[in-house]
């Protein structure tokens, strides 16, 4: 019986496992020097002056939020094709998430339409790099400047990623990271904001472990005192130094992490030109993340392939589809024509270093038989 083919399967070697056991016997746990280590590294990696680890990149995302003072009844401009952190960390705030609709070509927000959405209530545009391919970010930087608004990204699929020779993480106001199991950089769970502006990095900081004014780093060791104060509301958003451990390993390797995906996508490429591949313009380094086809038949696609052994996805039920935003905001499918035509179509076919050159072969001859293509 031939093996079956997982979605998604994380890059752990013996120097990941060496790393979190030197961890475990250094009897320090939780955010402590690894941790340090590890963002010193990743700020260094993506260009910026501040990078703040967290247990998620929705955690980054809600304090990112909070950086900037969103309050009650402000407007959050994000695309509908996200995962709902997106959405759900602006509801935190009783703030609104105002949903933009995407490109059929690239599946991110669809720059054209975001002037359109600007209210005198409007604070900020989260866009969110689908699959790793970074969002046009000029002309969001252009709105932004012109209309006084905050660009968070939601980087959860972009390290490493670069827009017109930028490294996604030294481009806009904030940007958040996910290292969940499936990123790629994982942690397990894990997150990180980037900035260059000193007072967020600090608010972040601060609210990531319950307000207080040091970390538990300084407090516990020799260095530190026992003495600390609350100056916050805050929130219990911390890394680990065992993620940190795993984080650091994995990011001595990211380089090569994503020249073995972009060896997967472009056999992919060249095999499933026909099925509407999401599409990586001029200037833009994509981390491929995921990648995606569309098809006319995906719902019985996808069940074709787990009989072929093949795990596959979607990426993602849009936030208007959510049977609690719907009824929250009243969100109406009409008002995103393109964000439902790609998702009643997109598939996302496993993508992972690892992944051999036979089960490559076998998911292509698998999809090149199931699938019905969009004409
Ligand atoms: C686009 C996007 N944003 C945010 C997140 C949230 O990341 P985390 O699980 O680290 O909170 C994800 C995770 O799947 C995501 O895909």
């Amino acid at each position: 019986m031939t093996q079956s083919i997982p979605f998604h399967k994380a890059h752990i070697t013996e120097d990941e496992i060496n790393e979190v056991v030197d961890t475990l016997r250094s009897g320090w746990l939780t955010m402590g020097p690894k941790t340090i280590a590890f963002e010193n590294a990743f700020g260094e990696c993506v260009g910026s002056k501040q990078s703040v680890s967290l247990n998620s990149a929705t955690a980054a995302l809600h304090l990112a939020l909070k950086a900037i003072g969103l309050k009650e009844g402000d407007e959050v401009i994000l695309p509908t094709n996200t995962f709902v952190s997106t959405a759900e960390v602006v509801t935190y705030f009783n703030a609104i998430p105002v949903l933009c609709d995407i490109e059929y070509e690239t599946h991110n927000m669809d720059v054209s339409k975001i002037e359109a959405l600007i209210t005198k209530n409007t604070k900020a545009i989260i866009p969110v790099h689908f699959a790793g391919n970074p969002c046009d970010m000029d002309p969001i930087l252009e709105i932004a400047a012109k209309y006084k608004l905050h660009v968070i990204e939601d980087a959860a699929h972009a390290v490493p990623a670069k827009y017109k020779g930028r490294a996604v993480g030294s481009i806009g106001d904030m940007t958040c990271f996910s290292f969940y199991a499936t990123k790629t950089l994982a942690t397990g769970e894990g997150g990180m904001l980037t900035t260059n502006n000193e007072e967020w990095a600090k608010s972040v900081r601060i609210n990531r472990l319950h307000g207080i004014s040091k970390d538990a780093w300084d407090r516990y060791t020799a260095k530190g005192a026992w003495h600390y104060e609350v100056v916050e509301n805050g929130h219990k958003y911390n890394m680990t130094d065992i993620a940190a451990s795993l984080g650091l390993v994995q990011l001595k390797k990211i380089d090569w992490m994503r020249e073995e995906r972009a060896k997967i996508v472009a056999k992919y490429d060249e095999l499933l030109q026909s099925l509407n591949p999401i599409s990586v313009p001029e200037g833009h380094e994509s981390a491929h993340h995921l990648y995606v086809i569309k098809i006319n038949n995906r719902d019985a696609a996808i069940e074709r392939l787990k009989e072929a052994g093949v795990g596959s996805s979607v990426h993602f039920i849009p936030i208007h589809h959510h049977p609690y935003y719907k009824k929250r905001y009243g969100y109406k499918a009409s008002d995103y024509p393109v964000a439902e035509a790609v998702f009643n179509q997109s598939l996302s076919l496993p993508l992972y270093p690892g992944l051999s050159t036979e089960s490559i072969d076998r998911i292509i001859k698998q999809v090149q038989n199931i699938a019905d293509p969009v004409r």
